[in-house]
């Protein structure tokens, strides 16, 4: 048989990201922690490399990617235009898991934006991702270092689980601590359009720009890639509510299923039957966010096929673990 090669998770240190570096500039794959969830990153300006991301994810050509920068300044050469709305949510949530979409500049290669005519921005709050950026200089195109449809990682241990030797070199900075993709906002005409929810709401957003914020269900000519079903374990995710959870519980029990329940200490249900698998309770929506992935994967890890999720109340960062739960749940 053919020999495995494992890629080389490396301990931050500054010989790392020297290392980190190098491999961006001769076109490699570097994955690295963000606040959000770890990025699977390439040189932005260098198309060859940009398409290496595809291949090792096995993700379609036509879903764009986002381009990381050290900061607000450097995102200006990424936009044809920056208009004050981006100016001002850059100011309150740079560095920080927000997403803007805007206009892209002319050196933004096809390869990122899939042809679109606007480019995904974002300064990362993650020292370590901040270092490797500053210390690589230019842009950093990098979407969830995970393959394709597959759960999100947030650590690096499951970056390496999930991309094998796909990837040159892993730069291991612990655990995330947002732990859900970032919210995503188009800017455009004097409006805010959110694509994707994450850890700033549209409430933040609203509250520093005045502006009007939409939120109306994005759709795949707005943000392609995010219809599909992903974010799903193995396993079959069944969303209740915490006052029906005991029920339905108990009902794929005596289908015969392995059943796990994902909930938070204080909704965990009473009393569950024999052999259910409660596994370690978030004790906030905060924290909910922060463990869901770690928790998607320990569901299949504790051989359950079907995990019953209450997911946290619909306010904060609740919206986006309630979003990608109910992506989950659609994806069997
Ligand atoms: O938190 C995050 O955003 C993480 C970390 C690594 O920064 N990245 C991430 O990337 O989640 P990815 O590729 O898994 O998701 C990016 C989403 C895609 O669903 C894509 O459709 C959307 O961003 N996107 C990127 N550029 C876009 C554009 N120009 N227009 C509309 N949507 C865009
Ligand atoms: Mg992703």
């Amino acid at each position: 048989g053919g020999t495995v090669r494992h890629p080389s998770v490396r301990a931050v240190s500054p010989a790392a990201l020297d290392e980190a570096v190098r491999v961006l500039r001769a076109g490699g794959l570097v994955a690295f922690p963000t606040e959000t969830v770890y990025g699977l990153g390439a040189d932005a300006a260098n198309p060859a490399a940009v398409a290496r991301i595809f291949a090792a994810k096995g993700r379609p050509a036509d879903h764009p990617l986002i381009v990381h920068v050290a900061s607000a300044e450097s995102a200006r050469d990424w936009a044809a235009t920056f208009p004050p709305l981006a100016r001002t949510l850059a100011d309150a949530f740079w560095p920080g898991p927000l997403t803007l979409i805007l206009p892209r500049s002319a050196q933004v290669p096809d390869a990122v934006t899939g042809g679109r005519a606007t480019v995904g921005l974002r300064v990362p709050d993650q020292p370590v991702a901040l270092a490797l950026l500053e210390r690589f200089g230019g842009g950093i195109a990098a979407p969830s270092a995970n393959r394709f449809g597959r759960v999100s990682p947030t650590t690096a241990a499951h970056v390496a689980a999930d991309l094998g030797d796909r990837v040159d070199l892993v730069l291991d900075g612990g655990p995330c601590t947002v732990g859900v993709e970032s919210t995503i906002v188009e800017v455009a005409d004097g409006r805010l359009t959110v694509l994707r929810t994450g850890g700033i709401t549209p409430d933040d957003l609203a509250a520093v720009t005045g502006a009007p914020v939409d939120t109306t269900p994005t759709g795949p000519a707005r943000a392609p890639g995010m219809l599909a079903a992903h974010y799903a374990p193995a396993a079959r995710v069944v969303l209740a509510e915490a006052a029906e959870a005991a029920d339905t519980v108990a009902q794929w029990v005596e289908k015969g299923h392995r059943v796990a329940v994902l909930a938070e200490t204080a909704t965990v249900p009473e009393n569950l039957p024999e052999g259910v698998v409660v596994l370690p309770s978030p004790a906030s929506a905060r924290d909910y966010a922060r463990v869901l992935y770690q928790r998607l994967r320990d569901v299949d890890a504790a051989g359950a096929d079907v995990v019953v999720a209450i997911p946290p109340e619909p306010a904060g960062i609740g919206l986006a673990v309630r979003d990608r739960l109910l992506r989950a749940s659609r994806a069997h």
